[in-house]
């Protein structure tokens, strides 16, 4: 039997054919736009993400036999609010993760109805991507909008629910919500409450692996693909990632180098960080994890590579990089703000470091560098509660770079196993659909037949040394910075 696996993401919808084995048939790409309305907001067309997907399926399945379909599932980017009136039509474009409009809601949840409720209710506070204080915004800033919202859902519930006309979200992904108690995987009443809506507006939350009902008949006719095809509900893009990394189970790692970059620790039982600096989410593999989400990683180097020095050949100019653990330049990588772990949306991308015999290459590396300190706050943050991890999985365009593979091994000090393919989201939705169709008996069993390791890169000593008093440095960055935040808006 087939699977296909969609990671809706934020710069295009990635879609992957799985054969019943495991193995990868097919991989297509298509890209929407991405809308920055405002400084700091960020939005799409849902409609674009359908289409897209549409087109993208019939690319996936050209040379395929159609007929062998079975299941269809999802990693989808988290946290975006699409809201929908009575007769399911969009009412506007949707607020994505990395938006930072609603610092005013965040405060009013972390400071008025306060960080401890919030942490009891749902196990998480307020940062300004997650999708509570977006439905605030929404009735704050736009009632009219708030009074037609008959069912809110997340970006890839969107997906599900053109394909099969179920309002349904998943666990993993609802846990982004602020509105879900992670702990007893289902809806708060309290903060339903607080946000001003009831949970009929909301979806109905199943498990990652579950199906939620079949392809409806036009769209299947549409596609070419059987009547009995089963959507199964997906996960977020992370937990999605990191079922297609095998990153299940207990004290599991995986880096993803997208878009965002996060670090993702699995547990079997379900925990809070007593900072909140990391997410407290259900893992689409039954139990939890926890995460570390910073808000532009890959894209930081796109921005540098495409937009400022005017280049596609990344290859080429990371090439020219060859002192580990010796720059002197630095770059915090908060060109969005930042999300974990300092919850601050007026943060700012920020080179320091430079003299006039900084070159080129020096400034790209830092960029890279400066990705995979950030990521170790939020390690550093894990170990703090006592968290050990010796090694990790990693994926997303950025796992693509030797390089880039290297400095996170030494910067982090972990062994960085690589799998045989880096697809994670998309991956991970059709290993989801596969459990659903009873392929595999669970989550765990298709992972451990599916993903495998195809080489570790260790962490040199003497580099890590050489990283440890880099970091020391980059740590004194970004509190020197944040008062000049403050006013350079
Ligand atoms: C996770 C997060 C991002 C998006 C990117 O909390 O906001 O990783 O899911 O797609």
């Amino acid at each position: 039997m087939l699977y296909i696996g969609i990671d809706l993401g934020t710069s295009a919808v990635k879609l992957l054919l799985m054969d019943g084995e495991g193995k990868i048939r097919n991989i297509v790409s298509r890209e929407y736009p991405i809308y920055f309305p405002n400084p700091g907001w960020s939005e799409q067309k849902p409609e674009d993400w359908y289409e897209q997907t549409m087109i993208g399926i019939r690319e996936l399945l050209a040379d395929a036999d159609k007929s062998q379909v079975a299941g269809i599932s999802f990693g989808g980017q988290m946290h975006g609010l699409v809201i929908l009136d009575e007769k399911d039509n969009v009412i506007r474009p949707a607020l994505l993760w990395n938006d930072g409009r609603t610092y005013e809601e965040c405060d009013y949840l972390n400071n008025v109805i306060g960080k401890e409720k919030l942490s009891e209710y749902t196990a998480n506070i307020s940062f300004t991507g997650f999708t509570a204080p977006k439905i605030l915004w929404v009735k704050n800033k736009e009632p009219e909008n708030f009074a037609r919202i008959a069912k809110i859902m997340l970006p890839k519930d969107y997906i599900a629910y053109r394909l099969t006309g179920v309002h349904c979200t998943d666990v993993s992904d609802a846990s982004g919500m602020l509105i879900f108690d992670v702990k007893n995987r289902r809806w708060s009443k309290e903060m339903c409450e607080i946000c001003g809506i009831t949970e009929d507006q909301l979806a109905t939350c199943y498990e990652s692996y579950e199906s939620v009902g079949c392809v409806l008949p036009d769209i299947a006719d549409q596609l070419g693909i059987p009547h009995t095809v089963k959507v199964a509900a997906g996960a977020g893009d992370n937990a999605a990632a990191a079922v297609g990394t095998g990153t299940v189970g207990d004290g599991m790692c995986n880096i993803s180098l997208g878009t965002s970059g996060t670090i993702f620790i699995s547990s079997r039982k379900f925990g809070v960080d007593k900072y909140n600096a990391l997410h407290s989410f259900a893992h689409a593999d039954g139990s939890y994890h926890l995460m570390g989400c910073m808000l532009s990683a890959a894209s930081c180097n796109k921005w540098w590579m495409d937009d400022i020095i005017g280049t596609k050949d990344y290859a080429a100019e990371q090439k020219a990089i060859e002192k580990l653990g010796e720059n002197h330049v630095y770059f915090l990588p908060y060109l969005m703000g930042e999300r974990s772990p300092h919850n601050n949306p007026n943060a700012r991308g920020t080179f320091i470091g430079m003299t006039m015999d900084t070159t080129r290459a020096d400034m790209t590396q830092a960029v890279l560098e400066g990705v995979a300190f950030a990521l170790r706050d939020s390690f550093e943050v894990a170990k703090s509660l006592g968290i050990q991890i010796e090694r990790t999985k990693i994926c997303g365009g950025g796992a693509k770079s030797p390089l880039w593979k290297k400095m996170i091994a030494n910067i982090l000090n972990l062994k960085v196993d690589v799998i045989e393919s880096e697809e994670g989201p998309s991956l991970g939705g059709a290993m989801l659909a596969a459990v659903a169709c009873g392929e595999y008996a669970s989550v765990e069993e298709a992972a451990a037949k599916i993903v495998k390791v195809v080489d570790t890169v260790e962490p040199d000593p003497v580099l890590v040394a050489k990283y440890d008093e880099r970091y020391a440095q980059f740590k004194e960055i970004y509190p020197a910075c944040k008062p000049l935040f403050e006013i350079i808006k």
